[in-house]
């Protein structure tokens, strides 16, 4: 399971609930992988992470719009990575382990790095408490 922890609180409350949704999507992934249904959950799992994808993108947009964030188009570049991604993975018979393993790639990558360090600069500047 993908245990939530500190390490991914941000403390900006509407990214940490959105991020906590990929955490049960991820969840929900290896509850299907152990209940042998991997390959009849991934259309699913798939539309549910564009789903995420449109809400909580658009959110953290909005969040470095206002806060005039200096890398904002480096970081919607990978936005729209993932989203290009999922797309992609959609038009293809693919493995529930390559979609589980994209996921932890981003959540290593985007969630803990590029995520990290625009609420940095967000909380810094205190445009958002
Ligand atoms: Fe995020
Ligand atoms: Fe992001």
């Amino acid at each position: 399971m993908f245990e939530w922890d500190n390490s991914y609180k941000t403390g900006i409350q509407s990214i940490d609930a959105e991020h906590l949704m990929l955490f049960s999507l991820m969840n929900q992934i290896k509850i299907n992988i152990n209940a042998d249904r991997g390959k009849e959950c991934v259309a699913d799992i798939l539309d549910a992470l564009s789903v995420y994808a449109s809400f909580h993108f658009a959110n953290e947009k909005k969040l470095m719009e206002t806060a005039n964030f200096p890398e904002i188009d480096d970081h919607i570049t990978e936005h729209m990575n993932f989203s290009r991604a999922v797309n992609n993975m959609k038009t293809k018979d693919i493995s529930i382990y390559k979609v589980q393993s994209y996921l932890i790639d981003w959540l290593i990558c985007h969630i803990l790095g590029t995520d990290a360090k625009f609420v940095r600069f967000i909380q810094n500047t205190k445009v958002v408490q």
